[in-house]
């Protein structure tokens, strides 16, 4: 889960990066009110989850509490890369004398965490990685022993800092390392880090984004969820408790196993090029204990999605035997009664097979066809969805 700016801004405080007060504001009159708060030079800022917004025109400085009005007026509702600007930050003006860049981040191909380190930062920073890429140190950061002192002027000192400034900031990467340990983060980047005139070094923009396969461990982290950016059925398939993805298509897909159901997308997005170009329009694993319960949940989902046309579900059957997950099939249309309105092709092999497949057979529901093999299921479904 990416952060929204602000959101950055506050968990750097909280782990004592120095940054600048900051107040979010989604009107003008709010922005203003925000500006006479913070008093003097402030800067406005697009709060929208990509970059390059100062380029686009979403960051400005202004110096009075009705310039923020009218630089909150141009810079809400802006659409910056297909983003549209709900909100701004209304931030603390720094004067500011040099601008670095720093970043860690999970580095998956080597199973390793990496750190990006410049006293060259700035906006122009995607410029100079390309152009002079020896100006932007990369620093392996080894996971069991993270960023102390010692290594955050490590850090520094390969991003080209002279002496005096490795020991000015190496202990803000030290603090910016903790936020990444210790919110479980996959990504902190400040971009800039400056330093100002009278000598502070400062957090001026960061860029968090969080692991949410560790979302247990951090119960406040579901409070920084956009929730007015969730696609509804998402959020509805999450309450449900639910491993779905809404993918753009009209073939809907369950299946147990999230390999399975990876190949199911692919074994579809085939079929569909024979069916008038139809795709799947969802990733839903309905794991092990495929119960009727959890079918009809995961069926609710995905005909609850105006764009799907079909369902296939593509079980192989384990530990729940294909009779059970048979059983939770007839269950499910039972318990959805007339919101069941798609046809459904139905594919099950694996354990106890013809006991699932003569329990559908018995059931013999309108909106039910067997297919015998997933290429079979897939092309099936691909072509009711194409009708
Ligand atoms: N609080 C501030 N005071 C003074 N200048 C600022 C402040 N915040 C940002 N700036 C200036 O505006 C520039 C752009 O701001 P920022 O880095 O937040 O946006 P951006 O880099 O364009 O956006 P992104 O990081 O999303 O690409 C900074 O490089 C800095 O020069
Ligand atoms: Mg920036």
């Amino acid at each position: 889960m990416d952060l929204f700016e602000y959101q950055a801004r506050d968990l750097f405080e909280a782990y004592g990066v120095p940054v600048l007060a900051g107040i979010i504001a989604d009107t003008p009159e709010e922005a203003k009110a925000a500006a006479e708060k913070i008093g003097g030079t402030v800067v406005v800022k697009a709060q929208v989850k990509v970059g390059g917004r100062g380029k686009a025109g979403g960051v400005k400085v202004v110096h009075t509490p009705d310039d923020a009005f009218t630089a909150a007026q141009a810079i809400l509702g802006l659409d910056i890369k297909g983003h549209v600007v709900q909100r701004v930050m209304v931030a603390a003006g720094a004067r500011i004398a040099q601008e670095f860049y720093f970043s860690v981040l999970l580095d998956r191909a080597n199973r390793s965490y990496l750190s990006l380190c410049s006293v060259e930062g700035g906006m122009e920073i995607e410029e100079l990685a390309v152009e002079r890429p020896d100006a932007l140190a990369r620093v392996e950061v080894v996971p069991g022993v993270g960023i102390d002192l010692e290594k955050a002027r490590e850090i520094a000192i390969a991003g080209h800092f002279p002496a005096e400034l490795v020991e000015k900031v190496a202990p803000v990467i030290v603090k910016l390392y903790n936020v990444y340990k210790g919110e479980d983060a996959t990504l902190v980047e400040v971009n800039p880090l400056v330093l100002t005139e009278d000598g502070q070094v400062l957090a001026l923009d960061g860029k968090v984004s969080l692991d949410e396969n560790a979302d247990f461990r951090h119960p406040a982290h579901e409070a920084l969820e956009d929730a007015a950016a969730a696609d509804p059925l998402e959020a509805k398939a999450k309450a449900s408790g639910l491993n779905y993805v809404k993918l753009d298509g009209e073939v809907g897909i369950i299946g147990n196993g999230a390999g399975l159901v990876m190949s199911t997308l692919d074994v579809v997005s085939y079929a569909g090029e024979r069916h008038g170009g139809v795709k799947p329009a969802n990733f839903l694993d309905i794991g092990g204990g495929a119960s009727a319960e959890v079918m009809a949940r995961g069926l609710d989902v995905i005909l609850g999605d105006p764009q799907v046309k079909s369902v296939f579900v593509n079980v192989f059957g384990g530990i729940t035997a294909c009779d059970a997950v048979a059983n939770g099939i007839v269950g499910a249309l039972a318990t959805l009664g007339d919101t069941a309105s798609k046809p459904l092709v139905v594919r099950l092999d694996g354990n106890k097979v013809e006991e699932g497949r003569q329990i559908l057979r018995d059931a013999a529901h309108p909106l039910v066809s067997l297919a015998d093999t997933m290429d079979q299921g897939a092309d099936k479904a691909a072509e009711l969805a194409n009708r």
